[in-house]
């Protein structure tokens, strides 16, 4: 009966959040406007919009765009055209074109043929070999139109003057030698911070190919489950993503559209269902077993399906072909789509929160902490909520305690999952902002992080950044940051001592690097450009975690035994690794 009552309330707040989109649709968008911030769910939206007035055309190079956009006005107006490459044996050119409205898309999409037989079409690599079962998706490519019949040959016509195509070589990250030559042709440390932030965020055609990869999913499964709601989180819409990062989507089937939930509130008649099986977790297992090989066997793109069903949060991992994208789908997991939505408040609240975080990431990649697989190593989103703790218990604080947040809730920010987990905060920017006095500049900020957690202790405290203080920690965990929406999780439990010890030892020694770097600033215009210094040489790792005498400026350089005396006396037991070459 409480589960029942659970998803009731569940459905009952999704659907406010339905209402409340439809009513931000009729005419609330001023409101926003005024506020001058996009809120989360404004942001989600508006990019779910774009991506149904969107699709993706494989095409044979660049030089085809005159002619695909002369051929795809005929069902509507473009407004924008990218054009991006993936790699391959020959690299596969892409054309995104998004129409002024989803019904001119829809109708080039339905206009699509499914025999591709006809073309004598060879170089789709990426699944249009005309072999398989068709399937309605924004995918498609552009046939030679001789193989399309004569009728639909036609010549650029003077009103189809073409629209400047943006160009963009991908998503991939951009190579590191030219990242590093435009650190160094930087004026500063804290032009060094913004520089990195600007060109290894994920850009906007990221965004679009991520939200593509979503509706994709929820294309397919529209006809039997017509609430289906594919919806994208993590990194790719929290604003903390860089060129290149996976796509998190979680896939709810009750997650209304927005019309035809405010329908469905008023109407009579209800859906009959089958009842679920008494065991959530092996229901949803099972259902995630059957769309991944949904998803394996019709959906083009979709390649290299692995199920990750036994852990915490089951999930579907598969990498999509026609947009260079890896993706992670679970099913279960609303709590972490909630919980982007508070890295992304934190992230508008203060203009050095995202450039302080890219940066401390990028540095603890580089000095090897962090690592793409998982493991006994702190991932990237522990890493960020250490960033976060920190500007929340400055003595100026940059941002607010997650308390102050829920606090300040409306009604309508009330969020409960199905299983009963309270997401509820405050949602409008205005409430949450505060006018921090904190004047600090991103270098000064990067310096104090480093010195802040070289300082704290890991061994007794317990971060919280619902509290914006330390607590006494709970348990043995080497560290522990409480999840700030499912309070009993530590989120970095995954992390060993050994690796708790190495964050210990990186940051001090990147303390001292750029506390050198700081008061090292006088090279000269040439100087700047000819060596390394700056954020180049907090990044400069050649042999990632390896403790050598002279590595760095300051003969201060933290060494193990130092490390242990230091330890013994904060009453550590922990016993430092001799040598962590092999960690
Ligand atoms: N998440 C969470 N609790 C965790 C791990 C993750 O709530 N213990 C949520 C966070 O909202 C996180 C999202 O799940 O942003 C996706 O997790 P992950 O992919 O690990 O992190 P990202 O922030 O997406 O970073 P990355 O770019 O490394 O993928
Ligand atoms: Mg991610």
């Amino acid at each position: 009966m409480n589960t029942l009552m659970r998803r009731a309330q569940h459905l009952h707040h999704w659907r406010t959040y339905c209402i409340k989109q439809c009513a931000a649709v009729a005419g609330n968008e001023a409101t926003a406007a005024a506020k001058g911030k996009t809120s989360y769910e404004e942001l989600i939206d508006s990019r779910h919009q774009q991506a149904e007035r969107s699709i993706v055309v494989q095409v044979s190079s660049e030089k085809s765009y005159n002619e695909l956009y002369n051929y795809c006005s005929r069902f509507g107006r473009i407004v924008t055209a990218h054009h991006y490459t993936v790699p391959h044996e020959d690299e596969l050119h892409y054309m995104l074109l998004e129409y002024a409205n989803a019904n001119e898309a829809t109708a080039a999409i339905d206009s699509s043929a499914y025999n591709a037989e006809l073309s004598g079409h060879s170089s789709v690599s990426a699944g249009g070999s005309g072999s398989g079962v068709p399937v309605r998706s924004p995918f498609l490519w552009f046939r030679a139109a001789a193989a399309a019949g004569k009728r639909n040959q036609s010549k650029l016509s003077a009103n189809h003057k073409p629209l400047p195509l943006t160009t963009v070589a991908g998503t991939r990250p951009l190579a590191q030698d030219h990242l590093h030559t435009l650190l160094r042709s930087a004026e500063s440390i804290e032009q060094q911070l913004q520089l990195l932030y600007e060109h290894t965020r994920l850009n906007d055609l990221g965004v679009r190919m991520r939200f593509l990869a979503a509706l994709q999913v929820q294309q397919a499964i529209a006809g039997m489950f017509p609430e289906a709601r594919a919806q994208p989180f993590g990194s790719s819409v929290n604003g903390f993503g860089k060129m290149g990062c996976d796509l998190d989507l979680i896939l709810r089937f009750d997650g209304a559209t927005t019309a035809q939930s405010e329908r469905q509130l008023m109407s009579r008649l209800v859906y009959h269902t089958k009842e679920n099986l008494s065991n959530g977790r092996s229901q949803t297992q099972r259902q995630m077993e059957c769309i991944g090989d949904l998803l394996h066997l019709f959906l083009p793109g979709v390649c290299h399906v692995r199920r990750i069903l036994q852990a915490r949060v089951p999930i579907i991992k598969y990498h999509h072909e026609h947009l260079d994208l890896e993706v992670d789908l679970s099913m279960s997991n609303l709590t972490g789509f909630y919980m982007s939505e508070l890295l992304y408040m934190f992230g508008e609240l203060d203009p050095r929160v995202r450039p302080l975080t890219f940066s401390i990431r990028r540095w603890a990649q580089s000095c090897g902490l962090t690592n793409p697989s998982p493991g006994r190593w702190i991932s990237n989103f522990s890493l960020s909520c250490l960033v976060m703790y920190f500007l929340q218990q400055l003595r100026q604080p940059i941002l607010p305690s997650i308390s102050a947040m829920v606090k300040t809730a409306a009604s309508t920010d009330i969020r409960i999952t199905e299983d009963g987990i309270n997401c509820t905060f405050a949602r409008d920017m205005e409430r949450v902002s505060f006018a921090s006095r904190n004047t600090s500049s991103l270098s000064e900020l990067l310096l104090q992080f480093f010195e802040f957690y070289s300082q704290f202790d890991f061994h007794n405290r317990a971060i919280s950044l619902n509290e914006a203080r330390a607590l006494s920690k709970p348990d043995h965990s080497a560290m522990y940051i409480v999840n700030p929406l499912e309070q009993l999780l530590n989120v970095s439990k995954n992390v060993s001592l050994e690796e708790c010890e190495r964050l210990r030892i990186e940051v001090r020694n990147a303390a001292w690097i750029l506390e050198s770097e700081v008061e090292n600033s006088t090279l000269t215009e040439q100087e700047r450009n000819e060596q390394s210094w700056g954020l180049l040489n907090l990044f400069k790792h050649p042999e990632k975690a390896v403790i050598r005498p002279n590595m760095f400026f300051k003969p201060r350089m933290v060494e193990v035994s130092d490390l242990f005396e230091k330890s013994q006396l904060n009453g550590s037991t922990t016993t430092p690794p001799i040598n962590y070459k092999n960690a």
